[in-house]
C-alpha cells in the first residue's frame, strides 16, 4: 500500500479534444482538482485502486489533436445547455480551458470529412499529406507538448469521431508488411496513425473509440517491441454495459436468449456521424460481438439500431427487448430502457483509464492491458465479455499492484 504519490507530470494528449467527452474529461478534471465535483463515476477513487499510486488529478496536464476550430467554450456551453455540465464549474475553470485550448493542435483528417461546421483547413492539408508525413506531423506536436510542459510521460488517448468502417488488410497482418506500407504510401485510417505515431514516440496508448487504431497485429507487435501498454477498443458506457451484466444472468440460470433486439437513439455529434451507414458499421460490429460471445449462441436473433434524434443532444436512449425460453418451453420477456449521458458516462472512464495506464507503464508492463477488459466493447487481447468476470480480474490486478 502506497501512502505518498510519486513526483511526475503526465500529459494526456486528447484526438478529439473539442469533442464532448474531452470537454467533459477537461472540465471533469478542474472540478476533481478544485473539489467542486465529487468522484463519482470513478472507479480509481474507490478502494482497492485508491490505495495505489496512481497519479494524482493535479499532476496531469491535457492537450491534443482535433480538425475543427469550435472552440472549447462552444462545446461547453453545448453541454451546459443539455443540462450535463454545470454552469459554475463552466465558470470557474475559464482560465483552465484555455490553457487547454492553447494546446490543442490540427489533427489528421481521415478521408471526406463527416460534415461538422469549421472544420480546419490544416488538418486536410495534413490529411492529404503521404503517410509517412503525417506520422511526422503527429509525433512532432507529441515532442513538442512532453517538451514544454516537462512531461514525464504522454499518454495518448483518442476520443476522435468514429471513422468509415474498414475491412482487415494485408498490411496490417505484420509490422515490417505495415511499414513497409507506409513506405508505398498507402493509405491508412487516422486511428493507425495516430496510434503508430504514439506508441514510436514512447506513448501508451489509449483507444475509446470503435476505430480500429492499435488493434491491428502489426501494432500489438510495436507496442510489444517498445514496451508500452496499450488498451482499447471502444469504451462499455451504456447500453453494452447493461447487456454484458444482464446476458450472464440468463447463462447462470441456463435460460436459452431467443432474441435480443436493441434499439438506441441519440442526438449528438456522435449520432449524427453514426447516421452515416459507412461510420455506423463500425459500431455496431462491436455491439453485436460482445452479447454473442457471452451467451455462446450462432442461433439467437439480435439486432443493433441506432438512430439520430438530433433534439436528444447528448442523451442517449436505448430500449433492448429480450425474448428467452424457460422450462416446459415456456417464453418470456425482459426489457429495459436506458437514458444516459454519453459523455458524462464516458469522461470518468477516460480518467481512470488514464490513470491505469500510467500505473502500468510506470510497473514496465507492455502489451494489451488485459485488467481493463471492463471499460471496453471489444477489449483489445480478447478474452470474455461478462462484465463481472471483466471486473474481477481488474480487482486482483489492482490487489497485485498493492502488494
Ligand atoms: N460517449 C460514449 O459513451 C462513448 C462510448 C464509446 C465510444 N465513444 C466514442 O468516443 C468518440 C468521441 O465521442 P464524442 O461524443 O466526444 O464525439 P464528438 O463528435 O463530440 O467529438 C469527436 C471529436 O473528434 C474530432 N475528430 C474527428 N476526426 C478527427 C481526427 N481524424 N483527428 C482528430 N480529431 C478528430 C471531431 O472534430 C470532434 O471534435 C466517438 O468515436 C464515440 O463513438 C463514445
Amino acid at each position: 500500500m502506497t501512502s505518498e504519490r510519486r513526483e511526475r507530470r503526465v500529459g494526456l494528449w486528447l484526438i478529439g479534444a473539442r469533442g464532448s467527452i474531452a470537454t467533459c474529461v477537461a472540465y471533469g478534471l478542474a472540478g476533481l482538482r478544485t473539489d467542486l465535483l465529487d468522484p463519482i463515476g470513478l472507479i480509481t477513487a474507490c478502494e482497492p485502486f485508491h490505495s495505489l499510486d496512481l497519479v494524482g488529478w493535479d499532476q496531469l496536464v491535457i492537450g491534443g489533436h482535433d480538425v475543427c476550430r469550435r472552440d472549447l467554450t462552444h462545446s461547453a456551453g453545448e453541454l451546459v445547455k443539455s443540462g450535463i455540465l454545470r454552469q459554475d464549474l463552466v465558470s470557474a475553470n475559464t482560465a483552465e480551458a484555455s490553457r487547454f485550448e492553447a494546446r490543442i493542435r490540427p489533427g489528421i483528417l481521415d478521408g471526406p470529412d463527416v460534415g461538422f461546421a469549421d472544420m480546419d483547413p490544416k488538418s486536410a492539408e495534413l490529411g492529404s499529406l503521404a503517410p509517412r508525413e503525417q506520422v511526422a506531423a503527429i509525433t512532432r506536436d507529441f515532442e513538442e507538448f512532453r517538451a514544454q510542459e516537462n512531461l514525464d510521460r504522454v499518454i495518448v488517448i483518442n476520443l476522435s469521431s468514429t471513422e468509415v468502417f474498414q475491412r482487415e488488410k494485408e498490411a496490417w497482418q505484420s509490422l515490417p508488411e505495415f511499414e513497409n506500407a507506409l513506405d508505398r504510401e498507402e493509405n491508412q485510417p487516422a486511428s493507425i496513425l495516430y496510434a503508430y505515431a504514439a506508441l514510436r514516440a514512447g506513448c501508451p496508448h489509449v483507444n475509446f473509440t470503435p476505430n480500429v487504431g492499435a488493434s491491428i497485429p502489426a501494432l500489438a507487435e510495436l507496442a510489444e517491441e517498445v514496451g508500452l501498454p496499450h488498451c482499447g477498443n471502444d469504451g462499455k458506457t451504456g447500453e453494452t454495459l447493461v447487456k454484458t451484466a444482464l446476458a450472464p444472468m440468463f447463462r447462470a440460470r441456463a435460460l436459452r436468449v431467443l432474441s435480443w433486439q436493441g434499439y438506441n437513439m441519440l442526438g449528438n455529434r456522435d449520432g449524427a456521424v453514426l447516421s452515416d451507414p459507412g461510420h455506423c458499421e463500425s459500431k455496431l460490429a462491436n455491439k453485436d460481438q460482445a452479447l454473442r460471445s457471452i451467451l455462446d449462441d450462432d442461433e439467437m436473433h439480435t439486432h443493433v439500431g441506432i438512430d439520430f434524434v438530433p433534439s436528444l443532444e447528448d442523451w442517449k436512449t436505448a430500449w433492448d427487448y429480450v425474448h428467452f425460453e424457460g422450462f416446459l418451453g415456456v417464453k418470456m420477456s425482459l426489457q429495459f430502457t436506458w437514458s444516459g449521458s454519453d459523455s458524462a458516462l464516458a469522461a470518468p472512464l477516460i480518467l481512470d483509464l488514464a490513470r491505469l495506464t500510467e500505473l502500468a507503464a510506470a510497473r514496465g508492463e507492455k502489451g494489451a492491458m488485459l485488467h481493463t477488459a471492463a471499460f471496453f466493447k471489444s477489449p483489445l487481447g480478447g478474452g470474455t465479455n461478462d462484465f463481472f468476470a471483466q471486473f474481477a480480474r481488474l480487482i486482483d490486478y489492482a490487489e497485485a499492484a498493492g502488494r
